[in-house]
Order: C-alpha cells, then sequence, then structure tokens
C-alpha cells in the first residue's frame, strides 16, 4: 500500500554554471538562468510503502510523515534562495530534478525509521514541468 502527503512550498532559484559565461548559461537553461534571480510555487509530493497497520489502519501515520517533510525540507526551502540559503543544495545545480534528489536524502531516513519505505518524490515546478525521483537504486537501473 501506498500514501502520499503534500506539502507546498515558495522559493527562489537561478539555473547557471559558474564555470560558464552569462551567454552559455542564457543557451542552455534560457530564462531560468536570469542573474537577478526568480522563484517558483513549489507542490510536493512524497509517496511512502508499507502495509497497512492492523492496529491503526494505518500504513503511517500522515501526521507524522508530514512532521518529517516540514521539518526537513520546507522550513529549510520555503521563502529561501535555493542556491543560496539551503544547506542540502550546496554545490548542487538548482534544478528541479537535483531538489527532488537533496529531499529524498533528507528524508529517506527519518521515514525509515517509521518503518516505511520512501517511494517517490513528486516535485512540481510549474503547472507544465515536474519530476518524480523513485531514488538512487531504480536511477542506477536506467
Ligand atoms: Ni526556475
Amino acid at each position: 500500500m501506498r500514501i502520499t502527503r503534500r506539502e507546498r512550498f515558495s522559493a527562489a532559484h537561478r539555473l547557471f554554471r559558474s564555470d560558464w559565461d552569462d551567454e552559455k548559461n542564457l543557451e542552455v537553461f534560457g530564462k531560468c538562468s536570469n542573474p537577478r534571480w526568480h522563484g517558483h510555487n513549489y507542490v510536493l509530493y512524497v509517496t511512502v510503502e508499507g502495509s497497512v497497520n492492523v492496529d491503526t489502519g494505518f500504513v503511517m501515520n500522515l501526521k507524522s510523515l508530514s512532521h518529517i517533510i516540514k521539518e526537513r525540507v520546507i522550513e529549510k526551502l520555503d521563502h529561501k534562495n535555493i542556491n543560496l540559503e539551503v544547506d542540502f543544495m550546496k554545490d548542487r545545480l538548482a534544478s528541479t530534478e537535483n531538489l527532488a534528489i537533496g529531499i529524498w536524502e533528507e528524508i529517506e531516513g527519518p521515514i525509515a525509521e517509521q518503518g516505511v519505505r520512501l517511494h517517490c518524490v513528486r516535485l512540481i515546478e510549474t503547472e507544465n514541468n515536474f519530476v518524480e525521483y523513485f531514488g538512487p537504486q531504480r536511477d542506477a537501473d536506467l
């Protein structure tokens, strides 16, 4: 059984490589490389997998899941600059893909401690763009 919790945050970022000049950054990253930053209202879906506990009827208490996500992810990201202020994104290009990987790494351990397995981090950046990350194991098989 899989259950999902949705959380939201707003954050600023810029896609760029410091070893490329502005022209190359603009060519590869387009408007997202704007040196003056821009923001997104991100929507995050965290899906965990486990069996239903006979005593509670839950796979995992969604309040506990929400608490983990808020403490480990939302408080670090909400109204922040992803490039400059977020510890787990340090030295990482602030793409939606890398952000999903960073979020996975932040919450995987605490979720496992609850006796369930993190299945998917789905991160929606815009109405039209989102990524889904199923962990390093599945990525290695691709
Ligand atoms: Ni962007």
